[in-house]
């Protein structure tokens, strides 16, 4: 008998590898024959650690699972499915899974992350195969087909930045790979790393072939040492089976990866400042232009992706461009992995195609908040998102109809909040973040996040409130068309939802609705 037990961060964390020990102690005691595979994560974190056991019907799901169950799961006879009081069903008919698209994640928590057969068996490496069999334009075309746009938050169209890297002559050109995952509530490049790392892996090799570059960097923040060490396995692996090197599957095509660690720093996932680390220096952000495609890593056309872009690549190559493009809706093709935190029930990974609400986030999924209270506002693509009032929850996530708003999808980073979060303590936070984690470089960004923090403390003590809000807004002009980065060009934006959506929470006159 197969047992699952994830390896995966969110599971280690409350205790996965003690159930796993005892698991595994309860068989041999018992005398029974048991296997454990130490799989990712399916993404359902409130039931972690999740155990699964492999019966004829499929696979059966208990959870969570603690060390002091496992004696009474044996006793009930879990190993051939049966029936117990954290049992589940079938893994794959939970409706949180069922429901979902997961192309991007289709192996995630299934596969073991370190094993090749596995991997190959579940379609890995066939988008590598494709791509080493086609022109590297005609690679390039087909991530531009797709309507992939850039993951990490910007939605830039990943084909005209590869076709930028591609078109540019260099004796060297580089692959980063971005996993300085920074993002509050976010986690989907981090259960990519620990739990499906070939795809990534096969990714940026795809990339490297398709632009012309030969060595590729995984720039991880410190914060992750078990996708660190994961990923460092799975590079070994690979090159080792001749997936990645100076021939890759005997095709003369040549290249190689590291994984370089960050240090702790928000804005070292901004791509220039994360280039000036991976350099040594210190992270502060480089003025655009020159874009990195041209002039990057060293000073070399470098092509810069997030996880979860570079991730999607496999799956374009190997069902084909279509295939990804009629997931979605308007410009916003394919699907999002994200990732429900904060004050929610059913905190975890749901990747859907554009087009879902976030009324069906965060109560269809996410079974509203886990203190049972109303949600009040739902902070959407990280720190530097806007604050989402209940009247938005019913547009269909797209980056074009959130910016039309003034929101972000950013990342698909989702923060919930219930109706005791008090908005102006929230923006001043915003503001705080920016004064801690700005590189210093330019005006609007390092002193006005300072002097951001001082107005919103006069508006919530009501010094001169009216006077100060005008002036924080004007404040927030400046950083949004004065800043060199999205740091301080991004801060306003939750400052501005949380003053616009919740101006009771600063103190402000509250329109009367049953008047107007
Ligand atoms: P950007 O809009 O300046 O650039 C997007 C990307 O496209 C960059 O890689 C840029 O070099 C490239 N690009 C632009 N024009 C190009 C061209 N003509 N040819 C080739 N490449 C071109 O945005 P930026 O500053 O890179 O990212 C900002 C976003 O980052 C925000 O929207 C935010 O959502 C997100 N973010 C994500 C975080 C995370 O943890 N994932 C953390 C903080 C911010
Ligand atoms: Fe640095 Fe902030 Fe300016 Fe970005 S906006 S360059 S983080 S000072």
């Amino acid at each position: 008998v197969t047992v699952y037990v994830p390896r995966d961060s969110a599971a280690l964390a409350v205790g996965a590898d003690r159930v796993a020990g005892r698991i595994a102690d309860e068989a041999a005691a018992r005398g029974l024959d048991i296997r454990i595979v130490r799989n990712g994560s399916r993404g359902l974190l409130w039931l972690e650690v999740l155990v699964e056991v492999a019966t004829p019907a499929g696979r059966a799901a208990y959870g969570p699972v603690s060390v002091a169950d496992v004696a009474g799961l044996f006793d009930a006879g879990f190993l051939e499915g049966a029936a117990h009081a954290l049992g589940h069903g079938l893994t794959d008919d939970i409706p949180y899974l069922k429901q979902q698209e997961r192309l991007t994640f289709a192996r995630m928590g299934i596969t073991d992350p370190l094993s090749l057969s596995d991997y190959q068996a579940h379609q890995g490496f066939a988008g590598l195969r494709r791509a080493l069999a086609m022109a590297p334009t005609d690679v390039v075309q087909q991530v531009l087909d797709s309507g992939l746009r850039g993951r990490g938050g910007a939605a830039f169209p990943a084909g005209i930045k590869w076709k930028t890297v591609l078109a540019t002559e260099a004796a060297q050109k580089y692959v980063v790979c971005n996993a300085d995952e920074g993002d509050s509530g976010t986690f989907s490049d981090r259960m990519t790393m620990e739990g499906d790392p070939f795809m990534l892996i096969e990714g940026m090799a795809i990339a490297g072939i398709a632009t012309g570059a030969t060595q590729g960097y995984v720039y991880v923040r410190s914060e992750y040492p078990h996708a660190i060490a994961t990923l460092n396995e799975a590079i070994r692996l690979a090159e080792a089976a001749g997936f990645l090197g100076a021939d890759i599957l005997g095709s003369g095509r040549r290249f190689a990866l590291e994984v370089r660690k960050g240090a702790g720093s928000y804005v070292c996932g901004e791509e220039t400042a994360l280039l000036e680390s991976i350099e040594g220096k210190r992270g502060i952000v480089r003025a655009k232009p020159p874009l990195p495609a041209i002039t990057g890593l060293f000073g070399q056309p470098t092509l810069i992706n997030n996880v979860i872009t570079l991730a999607s690549v496999p799956l374009v190559l190997a069902r084909g461009a279509q295939f990804y493009r009629d997931f979605g809706v308007g410009r916003s093709r394919g699907t999002l992995p994200m990732q429900l935190a904060g004050n929610i029930k059913h905190g975890g990974l749901v990747e859907k195609a554009f087009g879902v609400t976030m009324r069906e986030l965060i109560y269809g999924y996410g079974g509203g908040s886990a203190s049972g209270r109303p949600i009040k506002a739902v902070q959407v693509g990280g720190p530097l998102g806007a604050y989402l009032p209940e009247s938005q929850w019913d547009v269909p996530l797209d980056y074009e109809a959130y910016a039309a708003f003034g929101g972000t999808v950013g990342h698909g980073g989702i923060v919930v909040h219930d109706d005791t979060a008090d908005l102006s303590k929230l923006a001043r936070y915003a503001m705080e973040f920016c004064a801690i984690e700005s590189c210093g470089k330019c005006t609007p960004c390092r002193i006005g996040s300072t002097r951001g923090v001082e107005v919103i403390d006069k508006i919530r003590g009501d010094q001169n409130r009216a006077q100060q809000v005008i002036l924080l807004r004007d404040l927030c002009n400046t950083m949004v068309n004065g800043s060199l980065c999205a740091m301080g060009g991004m801060t306003p934006f939750p400052v501005l939802s949380a003053l616009d959506h919740f101006p009771q929470d600063f103190g402000l006159v509250v329109p009367d609705r049953e008047a107007a």
